[in-house]
């Protein structure tokens, strides 16, 4: 008996003495043998109505040993010499353009792509600039779609360095590395493992490789992937894309009667939010969507101190601020609007009347603002409005009146060649429905001058928007740059002619935005969003998930089933710049004021900072918001080859990651594999010595345990 018992304990001590160390040394070998890459993104996969555009890896991931091509030879090294295929592909930003991409994939030889490109403010950039978007961005859905005149930018290319690269289906996994410790660190592994010799002679293992994974479950196109996602095959069906979507802002500077008369007419002022990019997380639209937004928010704020003039004038204009999304992809946020329109259920509002096109009297939309061609703003307008006589005349008044508003808050302004068409601009749904007398003011005269545009590189340092060393983060929230200072006159010059529109009297001298807000928006939108502003305007819900924040929002309009930050700040920020507080209002008060009321909207924010802590605060406004997700997927069996409406979708994935590691060399491969078999094999056979002593092993470990306790 004891000897039987002593054997087993032996035995079962053994048992799991192996189980401990093999979990330990996998453990141990993976964490040596992988590195897990921390700062990358991935360009993913969307899809329309007829196309997959983006990348993705196989299921299981891509892999290859890693060859840097800074340069011809080494291009013409991996494309044709290189022994150790299939490669991935180290390329600089600056070396990141459509035709380098396609040599390397057609070239059969590379598995993927990683670009390098530093987020260190002192970076370089390409000189030529880099805008994945079209050259002639949203012109399908435009107003020019069929204008024999106008169409396919004819007349201007808007975008000339936009090579469409967002809208190519590529065959492999793109990242891009934007972790400075980790570039340099892949660097060192290439010189000293992989870089081949000056002869040109490949290096021997063990060589560096790269392991790429963001396998999409979408393919082919929009159409094909919902209805595969609405089959109900089993109780948890598969989503495998995403329409894209969110929420426009929008605030009224009068609460919209129900009862209004007949002439109810309001003035429009508009901007968009989003913008797009090659790579996940990568959305900085410091030109592209940032100076507009901030324009616009400011000019709210400058108008809000004379809004009651406006508001109690029986005759007075309403006044529309709206923040489109999603206008980056075929204008979602518009053409939903004029889709509500068309419904009557625009503004959602339920107390307010409908309104629609015919209700808008004048339009004036901010576009890029940031890089002013020859040092000026530039004021667009439709040519195919101006034949007609009447609109003719309201447009050149109303440009005629911004310029010498302009003139007064000291912004460089000027007409564009009125033979030009608009450049992309929301208000080109409108004009779709009727020759509103419009505007469009932007940074560039023809070609735009932001060479970044819709790209991940058309960050803060571009618009230079930076600040002097040395400063701490307290004071460059303070800060107030040069951009922020113009950026500010231009919002005075809007809100003064929005003013002068609204009343038709000459805008009081009070009417002046504020360069301080202007830096703070620039500040906690652009560096970080861990800023006082934002804190104040969120409740304390919101606020720890601001503390999370790593790094500026994304301007991207992201999938509809996820709400973006950046639209909630946005709306928030209107808020409080248009709205009113309301004093001794417990939360709980204000959001319940907000079931109630139908005219106005309640938001509780927790403010500043009154002694040592944020009481919070309640505001009353019409802020609001609307939905931005394309026609095509509320419309009942909408026709996906009309080309009406968007139809992007994002593909959904399961995992994305990048780890680098070393490949041993082949023979030590074979031994490792051989090893392995072996030891699978010797765990087999214990599995199965096990099994067959089943009954022994775990009566005497009972007995064991018993006699353990009778000791
Ligand atoms: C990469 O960029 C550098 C610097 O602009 C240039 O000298 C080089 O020729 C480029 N290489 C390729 C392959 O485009
Ligand atoms: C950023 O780049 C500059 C100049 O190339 C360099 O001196 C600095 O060390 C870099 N910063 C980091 C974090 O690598
Ligand atoms: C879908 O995208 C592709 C690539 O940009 C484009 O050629 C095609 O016209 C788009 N289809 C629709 C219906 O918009
Ligand atoms: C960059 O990568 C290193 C090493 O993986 C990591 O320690 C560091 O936190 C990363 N930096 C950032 C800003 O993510
Ligand atoms: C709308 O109705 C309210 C009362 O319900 C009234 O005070 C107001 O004058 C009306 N407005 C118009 C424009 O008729
Ligand atoms: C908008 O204009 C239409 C006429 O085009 C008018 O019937 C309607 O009442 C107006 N809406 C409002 C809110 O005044
Ligand atoms: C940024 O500043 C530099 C130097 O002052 C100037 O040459 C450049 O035009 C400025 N860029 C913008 C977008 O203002
Ligand atoms: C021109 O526009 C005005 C105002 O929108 C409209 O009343 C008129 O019918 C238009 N004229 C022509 C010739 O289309
Ligand atoms: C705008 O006016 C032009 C010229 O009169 C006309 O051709 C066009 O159809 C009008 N647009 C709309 C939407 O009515
Ligand atoms: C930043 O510097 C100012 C003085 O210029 C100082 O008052 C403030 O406390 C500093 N803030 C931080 C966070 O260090
Ligand atoms: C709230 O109180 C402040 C002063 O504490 C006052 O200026 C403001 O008018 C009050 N607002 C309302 C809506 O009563
Ligand atoms: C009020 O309702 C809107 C939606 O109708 C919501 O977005 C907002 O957060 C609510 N405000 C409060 C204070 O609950």
């Amino acid at each position: 008996m004891a000897i039987y018992s002593s054997l087993t304990r032996l035995n079962l001590e053994i048992l799991v003495a192996i189980c401990l160390l093999s979990t330990v040394l996998c453990v141990r070998t993976k964490e040596k043998i992988y590195v897990q890459l921390s700062g990358t993104s991935a360009c993913f996969r969307r899809l329309n109505a007829t196309h997959q555009v983006g990348c993705s890896s196989a299921i299981g991931g891509n892999v290859g040993v890693i060859h840097l091509v800074s340069d011809e030879t080494d291009f013409h090294w991996l494309i044709k010499n290189g022994p150790h295929e299939p490669y991935m592909a180290l390329i600089y930003a600056v070396n990141f353009t459509l035709d380098n991409v396609l040599r390397l994939q057609n070239s059969g030889r590379v598995n993927g792509i990683m670009v390098l490109d530093s987020d260190n403010d002192t970076s370089l950039m390409p000189e030529d600039g880099f805008s994945p978007d079209e050259s002639c961005p949203g012109d399908q859905y435009g107003l020019y779609a069929d204008d024999p005149d106008y169409k396919n930018c004819q007349k201007t290319t808007w975008n000339p360095v936009g090579k469409a690269m967002m809208f190519q289906d590529y065959s492999l996994p793109i990242f891009v590395l934007t972790n400075q410790t980790e570039i340099n660190s892949i660097l060192s592994f290439y010189e000293t493992f992989n870089k081949p010799g000056v002869d040109g002679k490949a290096r021997d293992y063990p060589l560096l490789a790269i392991e790429m994974k963001d396998a999409m479950d979408a393919a082919k196109d929009s159409q094909t992937c919902i209805r595969r996602s609405n089959l109900v095959v089993n109780l948890n069906p598969l989503k495998y894309c995403d329409p894209l979507g969110d929420q426009n802002v929008i605030a009224t500077v009068k609460a919209i009667p129900r009862n209004a008369s007949n002439s109810y007419s309001v003035i429009f002022a508009a901007t968009r939010m989003d913008t797009f990019s090659l790579f996940e997380n990568e959305y900085p639209s410091a030109d592209s969507s940032v100076t507009g937004i901030v324009a616009l928010l400011a000019a709210a704020e400058a108008l809000a101190k004379s809004q009651d003039d406006i508001i109690n004038s029986h005759t007075s204009k309403d006044i529309v601020f709206v923040f489109f999304n999603g206008e980056a992809f075929d204008y979602i946020g518009s053409s939903r609007m004029i889709y509500d329109m068309e419904h009557n259920s625009f503004p959602p509002n339920t107390a307010a009347q409908n309104l629609n096109w015919n209700n808008i009297s004048h339009f004036i939309e901010v576009s890029q603002l940031g890089h002013r061609d020859e040092d000026k703003l530039w004021i667009h307008s439709d040519p195919i409005s101006r034949k007609n006589e009447t609109v003719r005349s309201e447009i050149d008044t109303l440009i005629n009146m911004i310029k010498s508003i302009a003139v007064d808050a000291d912004v460089p302004m000027d007409e564009a060649d009125v033979a030009n068409p608009l450049p992309p601009a929301s208000v080109q749904q409108f004009l779709k429905k009727k020759n509103i007398s419009s505007v469009v003011i932007s940074d560039h005269k023809t070609a735009y001058t932001n060479k970044f545009y819709n790209s991940r590189l058309d960050v803060a340092k571009t618009i230079n928007e930076t600040y002097p060393p040395d400063l701490n983060e307290t004071e460059r929230y303070d800060y107030i740059t040069e951009q922020a200072k113009m950026l500010a006159n231009v919002s005075t010059t809007i809100a003064r002619a929005l003013y002068n529109l609204s009343t038709g009297d000459t805008p009081p001298r009070e009417i002046e935005a504020d360069p301080q807000t202007v830096a703070h928006m620039l500040y906690c939108f652009l560096h970080n969003p861990k800023c006082e502003l934002f804190k104040q305007i969120l409740d304390a819900e919101d606020n720890k998930d601001l503390a999370n924040a790593k790094k500026p929002f994304p301007f991207y309009v992201g999938v509809d089933s996820t709400k973006n930050h950046v639209t909630k700040l946005t709306k928030n920020l209107l808020a409080l710049f248009l709205g009113r507080k309301i004093n001794g209002t417990s939360e709980d008060a204000c959001r319940k004021q907000n079931e109630t009321n139908k005219i106005y909207k309640y938001i509780w924010m927790l403010g500043p900072v009154v002694g040592n802590k944020r009481e919070g605060v309640c505001i009353e406004s019409t802020a609001d918001e609307t939905d931005a997700i394309s026609p095509a997927f509320v419309v009942p069996d909408y026709d996906w080859s009309s080309g009406k409406y968007s139809t992007w979708t994002e593909s959904s994935w399961t995992v994305i990651s990048a780890q680098i590691f070393l490949v041993p060399s082949k023979q030590l491969e074979t031994t490792i594999l051989s090893v392995g078999v072996v030891i699978l094999l010797v765990s087999c056979l214990l599995i199965w010595f096990c099994n067959q002593r089943l009954d022994i092993l775990f009566k005497k470990s009972y007995s064991y345990a018993v006699s353990m306790d009778i000791d």
